[in-house]
């Protein structure tokens, strides 16, 4: 990749919220890893399927069928995001719900003294659906983080696997560190003592290339909120798995088989339109940047290619940023970042805490000034109340990146939060 160049300002202007101005200032929305913002492309698919072709599918009248072809466009869309068949794409509620329901399901064919195991650096979407099959004599292991990299501690993850492992549920990304974790391996390891695999990419998604089939994964969860469309959730579960589990269903003859028979309910059509949306923004900013990655994209075609070359565009230009974001904190006397070492593998998320001052304050005075962050768990309640004992400070403060943020928006922060120290 050489002389990479962003266009920033082509990804800026369709997003309408950039115009926001909070006490004068232009807003700085450093949100994203509670939730992106959204491209107006988005919500025109949205609006379009909601003025000109709403309706319930299966009928046999125009819009429902145009309901029908959009939903398979949808799985289309997103099987080109995964690396999939169209058929191993489900839509739902959200990445928790999906993992609930996924919990359910697996556990019919579990019985008391099998084991599953979760990790401490997750969010609690996708350790809560695991812990509460503990009522039915399931034994949960969480594997511990190594604190001097923020990483899996991998000899934990071998003590605790065994023949009795039957699922595996850990996180590609960690919402609190920005983390990136070495599933392929864990997966293979995972296989190897027969367990399934279920692997949390809701902060994985909006950061970095997806390819299910290359990990090996038998069930990912990724929620499209979080890579620029609505609020829905989405799934890719390897058929020929998806086909042996006994999912909990409304019990219908036109729902047994994958993907529909985890599909509960009437589906949320229009979301599913928004975020077959948030994809083709993906690929179309891959489109404006291929010439960058002719390496990485060699032999890849059609959408797929301009995802991968949106995802991998998107990521060298947070990447960068971030790294100016942790080398302007770091110099702040005070101030503890939270995440791997540099070098290693991390999405653009930067978390952390100032000496003797509550996060939650932090977070305040930067809104104050127009930048949004989070403060608090986020969710990831192991690694930030129990492991790193951040209850008592508020918590972690989290500034994430995307592609419509700039160099001034990080400026800015490492100003903000220089001045708080005062
Ligand atoms: C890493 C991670 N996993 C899971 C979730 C839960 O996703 P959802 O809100 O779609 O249930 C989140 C949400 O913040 C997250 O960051």
């Amino acid at each position: 990749m050489k002389n990479f160049k962003f266009k920033l300002d082509y990804v800026r202007e369709q997003f309408p919220c950039l115009c926001k101005t909070v006490n004068g200032l232009p807003a700085a929305f450093l949100d994203g890893p509670g939730g992106s913002q959204v491209p107006r492309r988005v919500v025109d698919r949205i609006s379009d399927y909601m003025f000109y072709r709403n309706a319930n599918g299966h009928g046999c009248f125009v819009t429902s069928e145009e309901t029908m072809a959009l939903q398979q466009e949808g799985r289309e869309t997103l099987a080109a995001f995964f690396n999939c068949k169209p058929n191993e794409v489900i839509f739902g509620e959200s990445s928790s719900t999906n993992n609930f329901k996924l919990a359910l399901a697996l556990a019919r064919d579990m019985k008391p003294g099998d084991e599953v195991i979760i990790t401490d650096i997750d969010h609690e979407s996708n350790r809560s659906p695991m812990r509460t099959l503990e009522e039915q004599g399931i034994i949960v292991k969480s594997v511990k983080i190594d604190l001097s990299t923020y990483t899996l501690d991998l000899d934990d993850y071998k003590k605790k696997l065994s023949p009795r492992t039957k699922v595996v549920a850990i996180n590609w990304a960690a919402n609190a560190t920005g983390t990136i974790t070495d599933v392929k391996t864990m997966i293979k390891m995972a296989h190897e003592v027969g367990a399934l695999t279920i692997i949390d990419a809701v902060h994985y998604a909006p950061h970095k290339v997806i390819d299910v089939k290359d990990i090996d994964a038998d069930f990912m969860v990724c929620s499209a909120y979080k890579f620029f469309g609505p609020h829905i959730g989405v799934m890719y579960a390897k058929a020929e798995v998806l086909d042996k589990v006994r999912t909990i269903r409304v019990l219908a003859d036109d729902n047994t088989q994958v993907p529909e028979k985890f599909e509960t309910g009437t589906p949320n059509y229009e979301h599913i339109c928004g975020c077959a949306g948030a994809i083709d923004f993906i690929a179309d900013i891959g489109s404006k940047h291929e010439e960058f990655f002719i390496e990485e994209l060699e032999g890849l075609s059609g959408k797929r290619k301009n995802i991968v070359a949106g995802m991998l565009a998107i990521h060298a230009y947070e990447e960068p940023i971030a790294a100016k974001l942790r080398m302007g904190l770091r110099e702040i006397e005070g101030v503890t970042l939270y995440g791997p070492p540099e070098g290693y593998d991390r999405t653009g998320t930067v978390s952390f805490t100032i000496a003797g001052k509550n996060s939650h304050d932090v977070a305040v005075f930067l809104a104050e000034r127009g930048i949004f962050v989070w403060d608090g768990d986020f969710y990831a309640i192991e690694i930030t109340n129990h492991v790193l004992n951040l209850g008592d400070q508020g918590g972690l403060v989290r500034v994430g990146l995307a592609p419509y943020n700039t160099i001034e928006d990080i400026d800015r922060t490492i100003q903000a939060v220089a001045d708080f120290c005062k």
